[in-house]
């Protein structure tokens, strides 16, 4: 029976680490549809027209590792804001929301637009410095950052382009429930997450 958990929220607010966590308790799959628009950005990057992108992307372009960097972020959230791009990723998301065993979708849309219907809607939130702080740290491991104050306007530019699009903005669904994970360890995120999706099933 297709049972779908949708996780939406802003940049680094750990819906990804709490996707895949509940993904693994529930036995359902996981799919991180930020990475449909960064491989859609990353394409861009190196001169395919965003829409073009969509239309023609393939499951091995979200294989990359390229994906996970902060110019690559910030050129997914700019082609995400054309309707013709976020038409074109609608199918896939829904055939994966609905694949029997249950599914989990993490992204800024999923509760509101991609599967209305979900089960289960949790909105992921917490401070904009804690999110910077947390994706500075991640970034800097990899030696992809080194500068804490520019991953913050990174992720505030992003927040302001997402919720202001017309197309699918960044907000909660109404039925959707708010988890503000600033002052949660990742254990007890995960924890409070698993417990408020178990109530609504
Ligand atoms: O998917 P999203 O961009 O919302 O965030 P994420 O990739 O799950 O989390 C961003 C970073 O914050 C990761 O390095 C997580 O380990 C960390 N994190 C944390 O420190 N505390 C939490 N409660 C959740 C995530
Ligand atoms: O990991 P993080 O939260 O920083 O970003 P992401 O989830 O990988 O998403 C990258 C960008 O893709 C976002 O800033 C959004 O502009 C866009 N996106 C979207 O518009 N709709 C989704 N369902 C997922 C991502």
């Amino acid at each position: 029976m297709a049972f779908t958990i949708a996780i939406d929220g802003p940049a680094a607010a750990g819906k990804g680490t709490i996707s895949k966590a509940v993904a693994a308790h529930f036995g359902f799959a996981h799919l991180d549809t930020g990475l449909l628009y960064r491989a859609v950005g990353a394409k861009t990057l190196s001169g395919t027209s965003a829409i073009a992108a969509a239309q023609g992307l393939q499951p091995e372009d979200l294989e990359n590792d390229s994906l996970r960097t902060p110019e690559v972020a910030q050129a997914a959230s700019k082609v995400a804001a054309f309707p013709e791009v976020r038409a074109a990723l609608v199918d896939f998301q829904r055939a994966f929301a609905r694949r029997a065993g249950g599914a989990v979708l993490d992204g800024r849309d999923i509760g509101t637009v991609i599967c209305p219907q979900a089960e289960a809607k949790l909105f992921v939130t917490a401070s904009a410095e804690v999110r910077a702080k947390r994706r500075f740290d991640e970034l800097a491991a990899k030696g992809l950052a080194d500068d804490y104050e520019a991953v913050l306007r990174d992720v505030r530019e992003r927040d302001d382009r997402d919720m202001n699009r017309s197309d699918a903005p960044l907000k909660p669904a109404a039925d959707a429930v708010l988890l503000d994970t600033s002052d949660l360890s990742i254990d007890e995120a995960v924890r409070q997450a698993i417990s408020l999706i178990s109530e609504r099933t």
